[in-house]
Protein backbone atom coordinates (compact mmCIF):
# COMPACT_ATOMS: atom_id res chain seq x y z
CA UNK A 1 0.00 0.00 0.00
CA UNK A 2 1.49 3.20 -0.96
CA UNK A 3 2.02 6.04 1.21
CA UNK A 4 0.25 8.64 -0.95
CA UNK A 5 -0.15 8.81 -4.72
CA UNK A 6 0.95 12.31 -6.02
CA UNK A 7 0.74 14.18 -9.20
CA UNK A 8 3.82 15.55 -10.36
CA UNK A 9 3.50 18.45 -13.13
CA UNK A 10 7.10 19.07 -14.90
CA UNK A 11 7.79 15.55 -13.70
CA UNK A 12 10.66 14.98 -16.50
CA UNK A 13 11.93 18.28 -16.08
CA UNK A 14 15.39 18.16 -14.09
CA UNK A 15 14.27 18.84 -10.50
CA UNK A 16 10.91 17.35 -11.08
CA UNK A 17 12.55 14.17 -11.85
CA UNK A 18 14.20 14.09 -8.76
CA UNK A 19 11.11 14.56 -6.82
CA UNK A 20 9.64 11.71 -8.37
CA UNK A 21 12.48 9.45 -8.01
CA UNK A 22 12.64 10.48 -3.92
CA UNK A 23 8.90 9.92 -3.49
CA UNK A 24 9.06 6.35 -5.61
CA UNK A 25 11.90 5.64 -3.11
CA UNK A 26 9.73 6.61 0.08
CA UNK A 27 6.70 4.53 -0.68
CA UNK A 28 4.82 7.06 -2.35
CA UNK A 29 2.96 6.53 -5.54
CA UNK A 30 4.10 8.93 -8.54
CA UNK A 31 1.42 10.50 -11.81
CA UNK A 32 3.84 12.58 -13.74
CA UNK A 33 2.05 15.23 -16.02
CA UNK A 34 4.87 17.06 -18.20
CA UNK A 35 4.47 18.35 -22.18
CA UNK A 36 8.18 17.57 -22.88
CA UNK A 37 8.60 21.10 -24.21
CA UNK A 38 12.19 21.26 -22.11
CA UNK A 39 12.66 17.63 -20.87
CA UNK A 40 12.66 14.13 -22.77
CA UNK A 41 10.29 10.95 -21.79
CA UNK A 42 13.76 9.20 -20.71
CA UNK A 43 13.75 10.63 -17.86
CA UNK A 44 11.45 8.34 -17.05
CA UNK A 45 12.90 5.10 -17.36
CA UNK A 46 16.28 6.84 -15.83
CA UNK A 47 13.99 6.84 -12.70
CA UNK A 48 12.82 3.49 -13.04
CA UNK A 49 16.46 1.88 -13.61
CA UNK A 50 17.73 3.84 -10.52
CA UNK A 51 14.58 2.55 -7.99
CA UNK A 52 13.06 -0.44 -10.12
CA UNK A 53 9.64 1.84 -9.86
CA UNK A 54 7.78 3.47 -12.50
CA UNK A 55 6.30 6.71 -12.53
CA UNK A 56 2.72 7.05 -14.61
CA UNK A 57 3.63 9.43 -17.43
CA UNK A 58 0.79 11.82 -19.25
CA UNK A 59 1.95 13.77 -21.90
CA UNK A 60 0.22 16.93 -21.55
CA UNK A 61 -0.13 20.61 -21.37
CA UNK A 62 -0.03 22.05 -17.31
CA UNK A 63 -2.62 24.79 -19.13
CA UNK A 64 -4.78 22.55 -20.46
CA UNK A 65 -7.65 21.88 -17.19
CA UNK A 66 -9.64 19.10 -19.27
CA UNK A 67 -6.65 17.58 -19.79
CA UNK A 68 -5.65 17.16 -16.04
CA UNK A 69 -9.28 16.43 -15.28
CA UNK A 70 -8.84 13.78 -17.07
CA UNK A 71 -5.73 12.48 -15.53
CA UNK A 72 -7.14 13.25 -11.88
CA UNK A 73 -10.33 11.01 -13.08
CA UNK A 74 -8.04 7.81 -13.96
CA UNK A 75 -6.41 8.19 -11.09
CA UNK A 76 -8.56 8.87 -8.44
CA UNK A 77 -5.47 7.99 -5.05
CA UNK A 78 -4.02 11.23 -6.42
CA UNK A 79 -4.26 13.02 -2.60
CA UNK A 80 -1.25 15.92 -3.12
CA UNK A 81 0.33 17.58 -6.12
CA UNK A 82 3.54 18.99 -6.63
CA UNK A 83 3.67 21.68 -9.35
CA UNK A 84 7.07 22.11 -11.04
CA UNK A 85 6.11 22.78 -14.63
CA UNK A 86 6.45 26.17 -15.75
CA UNK A 87 8.53 28.18 -18.12
CA UNK A 88 11.85 29.28 -16.22
CA UNK A 89 14.66 31.38 -18.25
CA UNK A 90 14.63 34.68 -17.06
CA UNK A 91 16.28 36.49 -20.09
CA UNK A 92 13.63 35.31 -21.72
CA UNK A 93 10.93 35.47 -19.32
CA UNK A 94 11.26 39.26 -20.56
CA UNK A 95 11.08 39.26 -24.20
CA UNK A 96 7.90 36.96 -24.04
CA UNK A 97 6.10 37.86 -21.19
CA UNK A 98 2.33 36.86 -22.11
CA UNK A 99 3.88 33.52 -22.97
CA UNK A 100 5.12 33.42 -19.31
CA UNK A 101 2.04 34.97 -17.70
CA UNK A 102 0.39 32.23 -19.77
CA UNK A 103 1.93 28.72 -18.86
CA UNK A 104 3.18 29.90 -15.27
CA UNK A 105 0.25 31.69 -14.12
CA UNK A 106 -2.48 30.58 -16.42
CA UNK A 107 -0.85 26.50 -16.13
CA UNK A 108 -1.09 27.06 -12.09
CA UNK A 109 -4.76 28.27 -12.03
CA UNK A 110 -5.94 25.69 -14.66
CA UNK A 111 -4.27 23.38 -11.92
CA UNK A 112 -5.96 24.29 -9.12
CA UNK A 113 -9.35 24.64 -10.61
CA UNK A 114 -8.62 21.07 -11.45
CA UNK A 115 -7.51 20.09 -8.18
CA UNK A 116 -10.70 21.19 -6.72
CA UNK A 117 -13.22 19.79 -9.02
CA UNK A 118 -11.37 16.46 -7.86
CA UNK A 119 -10.78 16.88 -4.31
CA UNK A 120 -7.07 17.19 -4.16
CA UNK A 121 -6.48 19.83 -1.63
CA UNK A 122 -2.69 19.41 -0.72
CA UNK A 123 -0.13 21.43 -3.15
CA UNK A 124 3.47 21.95 -2.96
CA UNK A 125 4.64 24.74 -5.69
CA UNK A 126 8.31 25.96 -6.79
CA UNK A 127 8.75 28.80 -6.15
CA UNK A 128 12.36 30.59 -6.15
CA UNK A 129 14.91 32.44 -4.22
CA UNK A 130 14.11 34.99 -7.46
CA UNK A 131 10.83 36.61 -5.63
CA UNK A 132 12.92 38.37 -3.26
CA UNK A 133 14.69 40.29 -6.04
CA UNK A 134 18.23 42.37 -4.26
CA UNK A 135 17.93 41.41 -0.99
CA UNK A 136 20.70 43.31 -0.01
CA UNK A 137 18.27 46.54 -0.19
CA UNK A 138 17.38 45.66 3.02
CA UNK A 139 19.58 46.03 6.27
CA UNK A 140 19.91 43.01 8.28
CA UNK A 141 18.41 40.40 5.29
CA UNK A 142 21.16 38.47 4.63
CA UNK A 143 21.11 35.94 4.80
CA UNK A 144 17.44 35.76 3.48
CA UNK A 145 14.66 35.00 5.38
CA UNK A 146 11.01 34.10 4.35
CA UNK A 147 10.40 37.14 5.87
CA UNK A 148 11.93 39.50 3.64
CA UNK A 149 10.04 41.64 1.73
CA UNK A 150 9.28 40.43 -1.94
CA UNK A 151 10.73 42.30 -5.05
CA UNK A 152 11.20 40.53 -8.06
CA UNK A 153 13.12 42.11 -10.75
CA UNK A 154 12.00 40.40 -13.95
CA UNK A 155 8.66 38.99 -15.33
CA UNK A 156 9.74 35.29 -14.76
CA UNK A 157 10.47 36.37 -10.94
CA UNK A 158 7.03 38.19 -11.10
CA UNK A 159 5.14 35.15 -12.03
CA UNK A 160 6.46 33.15 -9.17
CA UNK A 161 4.92 35.80 -6.97
CA UNK A 162 1.59 36.05 -8.41
CA UNK A 163 1.13 32.11 -8.26
CA UNK A 164 1.99 32.24 -4.51
CA UNK A 165 -0.43 34.42 -3.89
CA UNK A 166 -2.66 32.62 -6.27
CA UNK A 167 -2.19 30.08 -4.32
CA UNK A 168 -2.52 31.66 -1.12
CA UNK A 169 -5.67 33.12 -2.02
CA UNK A 170 -7.70 29.92 -3.72
CA UNK A 171 -6.76 27.87 -0.36
CA UNK A 172 -7.58 30.08 2.41
CA UNK A 173 -11.07 31.03 0.39
CA UNK A 174 -10.99 26.90 0.85
CA UNK A 175 -10.78 27.15 4.39
CA UNK A 176 -13.13 29.81 4.87
CA UNK A 177 -15.74 28.96 2.68
CA UNK A 178 -15.44 25.10 4.37
CA UNK A 179 -15.46 26.13 7.80
CA UNK A 180 -18.66 28.57 6.97
CA UNK A 181 -20.41 25.75 5.59
CA UNK A 182 -19.44 23.46 8.66
CA UNK A 183 -17.44 21.55 6.29
CA UNK A 184 -13.79 19.99 6.95
CA UNK A 185 -11.67 22.59 5.78
CA UNK A 186 -7.60 21.54 7.44
CA UNK A 187 -7.32 19.43 4.21
CA UNK A 188 -6.33 22.79 2.30
CA UNK A 189 -3.01 23.06 2.21
CA UNK A 190 -0.22 24.87 0.59
CA UNK A 191 3.89 25.06 0.26
CA UNK A 192 5.69 27.70 -1.19
CA UNK A 193 8.82 26.39 -1.62
CA UNK A 194 11.54 29.14 -2.56
CA UNK A 195 14.62 27.54 -4.03
CA UNK A 196 17.77 29.25 -4.11
CA UNK A 197 20.33 27.35 -6.86
CA UNK A 198 19.91 23.91 -7.37
CA UNK A 199 22.94 21.91 -9.10
CA UNK A 200 24.30 18.70 -9.22
CA UNK A 201 22.80 15.32 -10.36
CA UNK A 202 22.25 11.58 -9.48
CA UNK A 203 25.67 10.19 -7.53
CA UNK A 204 25.08 7.44 -9.90
CA UNK A 205 25.64 9.44 -12.82
CA UNK A 206 22.84 8.27 -14.90
CA UNK A 207 20.69 11.27 -14.01
CA UNK A 208 20.69 14.59 -14.47
CA UNK A 209 19.76 18.04 -15.61
CA UNK A 210 19.57 17.69 -19.79
CA UNK A 211 17.60 20.97 -21.07
CA UNK A 212 15.86 20.93 -24.39
CA UNK A 213 17.58 24.41 -25.56
CA UNK A 214 21.10 26.42 -24.47
CA UNK A 215 22.07 26.19 -20.53
CA UNK A 216 22.52 29.73 -19.10
CA UNK A 217 23.47 28.71 -15.70
CA UNK A 218 26.58 28.66 -13.92
CA UNK A 219 27.28 24.96 -13.39
CA UNK A 220 25.89 23.46 -16.45
CA UNK A 221 27.59 26.16 -18.62
CA UNK A 222 31.03 25.04 -16.70
CA UNK A 223 30.43 21.65 -17.48
CA UNK A 224 30.11 22.49 -21.43
CA UNK A 225 34.20 24.13 -20.52
CA UNK A 226 35.22 21.20 -19.37
CA UNK A 227 33.97 18.53 -21.97
CA UNK A 228 35.45 21.38 -24.54
CA UNK A 229 32.08 22.16 -25.90
CA UNK A 230 33.01 25.88 -24.71
CA UNK A 231 35.86 27.35 -24.93
CA UNK A 232 35.66 29.57 -21.79
CA UNK A 233 33.32 30.91 -19.07
CA UNK A 234 32.42 34.55 -19.03
CA UNK A 235 33.04 35.43 -15.14
CA UNK A 236 30.10 38.34 -15.25
CA UNK A 237 31.25 40.82 -12.73
CA UNK A 238 34.48 41.16 -10.38
CA UNK A 239 33.62 44.38 -8.58
CA UNK A 240 30.76 43.25 -6.26
CA UNK A 241 31.15 43.70 -2.84
CA UNK A 242 32.03 40.64 -1.65
CA UNK A 243 35.85 38.36 -0.82
CA UNK A 244 36.84 37.54 -4.81
CA UNK A 245 34.81 40.43 -6.21
CA UNK A 246 32.22 38.23 -8.07
CA UNK A 247 28.67 37.42 -6.83
CA UNK A 248 27.57 34.97 -3.96
CA UNK A 249 24.72 32.04 -4.52
CA UNK A 250 23.25 29.02 -2.18
CA UNK A 251 24.20 26.36 -4.24
CA UNK A 252 21.92 23.74 -3.48
CA UNK A 253 22.23 19.64 -4.40
CA UNK A 254 19.14 18.60 -6.08
CA UNK A 255 18.80 15.41 -4.22
CA UNK A 256 18.48 17.48 -1.09
CA UNK A 257 16.32 19.92 -2.61
CA UNK A 258 14.06 16.73 -4.12
CA UNK A 259 14.38 15.80 -0.70
CA UNK A 260 12.99 19.43 0.95
CA UNK A 261 9.80 18.39 -1.28
CA UNK A 262 9.00 15.55 0.42
CA UNK A 263 9.86 16.85 4.05
CA UNK A 264 7.22 19.50 2.77
CA UNK A 265 4.85 17.36 1.55
CA UNK A 266 4.64 15.30 4.63
CA UNK A 267 4.24 18.76 6.99
CA UNK A 268 1.31 19.62 4.75
CA UNK A 269 -0.42 16.10 5.20
CA UNK A 270 0.73 15.42 9.30
CA UNK A 271 0.13 20.02 10.20
CA UNK A 272 -2.15 20.63 8.30
CA UNK A 273 -0.76 24.12 8.44
CA UNK A 274 -2.85 25.87 5.81
CA UNK A 275 -0.35 27.94 2.97
CA UNK A 276 3.17 28.23 4.36
CA UNK A 277 6.50 29.21 2.49
CA UNK A 278 9.86 28.04 3.07
CA UNK A 279 13.24 28.76 1.83
CA UNK A 280 15.38 25.91 0.39
CA UNK A 281 19.18 26.63 0.49
CA UNK A 282 21.87 25.60 2.29
CA UNK A 283 22.66 28.50 4.37
CA UNK A 284 26.43 28.65 2.52
CA UNK A 285 27.32 31.31 -0.20
CA UNK A 286 30.15 30.55 -2.78
CA UNK A 287 31.53 33.53 -5.42
CA UNK A 288 31.73 32.28 -8.85
CA UNK A 289 35.34 32.32 -8.52
CA UNK A 290 34.53 29.42 -5.69
CA UNK A 291 32.71 27.39 -8.06
CA UNK A 292 34.97 28.04 -10.87
CA UNK A 293 37.95 26.20 -8.57
CA UNK A 294 35.67 23.84 -6.76
CA UNK A 295 34.67 22.35 -10.26
CA UNK A 296 37.94 22.66 -11.94
CA UNK A 297 39.43 20.31 -9.02
CA UNK A 298 37.12 17.64 -9.66
CA UNK A 299 37.97 18.03 -13.77
CA UNK A 300 41.63 17.94 -12.25
CA UNK A 301 42.70 21.07 -14.25
CA UNK A 302 42.27 24.54 -14.32
CA UNK A 303 38.74 25.51 -16.46
CA UNK A 304 39.65 29.00 -18.39
CA UNK A 305 37.27 31.98 -17.79
CA UNK A 306 37.63 35.80 -18.57
CA UNK A 307 36.52 38.66 -16.72
CA UNK A 308 33.15 40.33 -18.56
CA UNK A 309 30.96 43.20 -17.44
CA UNK A 310 27.89 42.21 -14.95
CA UNK A 311 25.01 40.49 -16.41
CA UNK A 312 21.96 42.86 -16.62
CA UNK A 313 19.71 41.89 -13.67
CA UNK A 314 21.95 39.96 -11.52
CA UNK A 315 22.08 40.82 -7.63
CA UNK A 316 25.46 40.47 -5.20
CA UNK A 317 23.94 38.26 -3.18
CA UNK A 318 21.40 35.20 -2.96
CA UNK A 319 22.16 33.26 0.04
CA UNK A 320 19.50 31.39 1.88
CA UNK A 321 18.35 31.68 5.88
CA UNK A 322 17.13 28.00 5.87
CA UNK A 323 16.31 28.29 9.41
CA UNK A 324 12.67 27.83 9.26
CA UNK A 325 12.54 24.77 6.69
CA UNK A 326 15.07 23.33 9.15
CA UNK A 327 13.33 23.96 12.57
CA UNK A 328 9.56 23.19 11.03
CA UNK A 329 10.06 20.72 8.60
CA UNK A 330 13.44 18.83 10.06
CA UNK A 331 15.18 19.36 6.68
CA UNK A 332 18.63 20.43 5.86
CA UNK A 333 20.99 20.12 3.28
CA UNK A 334 23.30 16.73 3.49
CA UNK A 335 25.32 17.54 0.71
CA UNK A 336 27.61 19.86 -0.38
CA UNK A 337 28.76 22.06 -3.32
CA UNK A 338 31.27 20.33 -3.65
CA UNK A 339 29.47 17.00 -3.68
CA UNK A 340 27.46 18.76 -6.53
CA UNK A 341 30.32 19.52 -8.96
CA UNK A 342 31.46 15.67 -8.36
CA UNK A 343 27.95 14.41 -9.31
CA UNK A 344 27.77 17.20 -11.98
CA UNK A 345 30.88 16.21 -13.35
CA UNK A 346 30.16 12.31 -13.38
CA UNK A 347 26.79 13.24 -15.74
CA UNK A 348 28.47 15.50 -17.98
CA UNK A 349 31.49 13.42 -18.69
CA UNK A 350 29.62 9.78 -19.02
CA UNK A 351 26.75 11.37 -20.58
CA UNK A 352 27.88 14.28 -23.09
CA UNK A 353 24.12 14.14 -25.14
CA UNK A 354 22.06 14.05 -21.88
CA UNK A 355 19.61 11.63 -22.44
CA UNK A 356 19.74 11.06 -26.13
CA UNK A 357 22.36 8.53 -25.75
CA UNK A 358 22.14 5.24 -23.50
CA UNK A 359 25.00 5.53 -20.27
CA UNK A 360 27.91 3.74 -20.21
CA UNK A 361 27.47 0.15 -19.24
CA UNK A 362 29.67 0.59 -16.13
CA UNK A 363 27.64 2.81 -14.76
CA UNK A 364 24.71 0.84 -15.29
CA UNK A 365 26.71 -2.18 -13.52
CA UNK A 366 27.94 -0.54 -10.73
P1 LIG B 1 12.77 22.15 -16.15
O1 LIG B 1 12.55 23.01 -17.33
O2 LIG B 1 13.82 21.10 -16.22
O3 LIG B 1 11.40 21.49 -15.69
C1 LIG B 1 10.15 22.06 -15.95
C2 LIG B 1 9.31 21.00 -16.63
O4 LIG B 1 8.03 21.57 -16.91
C3 LIG B 1 9.90 20.53 -17.96
O5 LIG B 1 9.94 19.13 -17.98
C4 LIG B 1 8.94 21.07 -19.01
O6 LIG B 1 8.85 20.23 -20.14
C5 LIG B 1 7.66 21.15 -18.21
N1 LIG B 1 6.70 22.11 -18.75
C6 LIG B 1 6.93 23.37 -19.18
N2 LIG B 1 5.79 23.93 -19.59
C7 LIG B 1 4.82 23.00 -19.43
C8 LIG B 1 3.41 22.97 -19.68
N3 LIG B 1 2.79 24.02 -20.21
N4 LIG B 1 2.74 21.85 -19.40
C9 LIG B 1 3.36 20.77 -18.87
N5 LIG B 1 4.67 20.74 -18.61
C10 LIG B 1 5.39 21.85 -18.89
O7 LIG B 1 13.07 23.15 -14.93
P2 LIG B 1 13.53 22.82 -13.44
O8 LIG B 1 14.85 23.45 -13.26
O9 LIG B 1 13.34 21.41 -13.12
O10 LIG B 1 12.48 23.70 -12.66
C11 LIG B 1 11.31 23.13 -12.09
C12 LIG B 1 10.54 24.23 -11.36
O11 LIG B 1 11.40 24.80 -10.37
C13 LIG B 1 10.08 25.37 -12.25
O12 LIG B 1 8.82 25.79 -11.79
C14 LIG B 1 11.11 26.44 -12.01
O13 LIG B 1 10.58 27.72 -12.23
C15 LIG B 1 11.42 26.21 -10.54
N6 LIG B 1 12.76 26.68 -10.13
C16 LIG B 1 13.86 26.26 -10.81
C17 LIG B 1 15.12 26.71 -10.40
C18 LIG B 1 16.37 26.31 -11.16
O14 LIG B 1 17.36 27.02 -11.09
N7 LIG B 1 16.38 25.20 -11.87
C19 LIG B 1 15.23 27.58 -9.30
C20 LIG B 1 14.08 27.96 -8.63
C21 LIG B 1 12.84 27.50 -9.06
C1 LIG C 1 24.91 32.20 -10.89
C2 LIG C 1 26.05 33.19 -10.79
C3 LIG C 1 26.03 34.86 -12.51
C4 LIG C 1 26.74 32.25 -15.88
C5 LIG C 1 19.03 31.83 -11.85
C6 LIG C 1 17.68 32.49 -11.87
C7 LIG C 1 16.95 32.17 -10.60
C8 LIG C 1 16.90 30.67 -10.35
C9 LIG C 1 18.25 30.06 -10.46
C10 LIG C 1 14.85 29.83 -11.25
C11 LIG C 1 25.62 34.63 -11.06
C12 LIG C 1 27.26 33.98 -12.63
C13 LIG C 1 26.56 32.71 -14.61
C14 LIG C 1 27.94 32.59 -16.57
C15 LIG C 1 28.67 33.81 -14.63
N1 LIG C 1 16.09 30.03 -11.33
N2 LIG C 1 27.50 33.49 -13.99
N3 LIG C 1 28.87 33.35 -15.90
O1 LIG C 1 21.24 34.01 -11.91
O2 LIG C 1 21.76 33.14 -9.59
O3 LIG C 1 19.76 32.34 -10.76
O4 LIG C 1 18.87 30.43 -11.69
O5 LIG C 1 14.06 30.19 -10.41
O6 LIG C 1 15.68 32.71 -10.74
O7 LIG C 1 17.85 33.89 -11.98
O8 LIG C 1 21.95 31.59 -11.54
O9 LIG C 1 23.53 30.03 -12.57
O10 LIG C 1 22.62 31.93 -13.95
O11 LIG C 1 24.23 32.43 -12.12
O12 LIG C 1 29.52 34.52 -14.09
O13 LIG C 1 28.18 32.22 -17.72
O14 LIG C 1 27.01 32.88 -11.82
O15 LIG C 1 26.37 36.19 -12.80
O16 LIG C 1 26.38 35.45 -10.22
P1 LIG C 1 21.22 32.90 -10.94
P2 LIG C 1 23.06 31.44 -12.63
Amino acid sequence: MAVGTVLVTGGTGYIGSFTALTLLEHGYDVVIVDNLYNSSRVAVDRIELICGKRPLFYEADVTDEAALDAVFAKNPAIDSVIHFAALKAVGESGEIPLEYYRVNVGGSIALLRSMTKHNVTNIVFSSSATVYGDATRFPNMIPIPETCPLGPTNTYGRTKVMIETVITDHIEAQRNNNKKAGQPYEQWNAALLRYFNPCGAHPSGIMGEDPQGVPYNLLPLLGKVATGERDKLLVFGTDYASKDGTAIRDYIHVCDLAAGHLSALSYLRDKKPGVRAWNLGSGRGSTVLEIIQAFSKVVGRDLPYEVAERRQGDVLDLTAHPALANEELGWKTQLTMEDACKDLWRWVENNPKGYRQDPPAELLEA
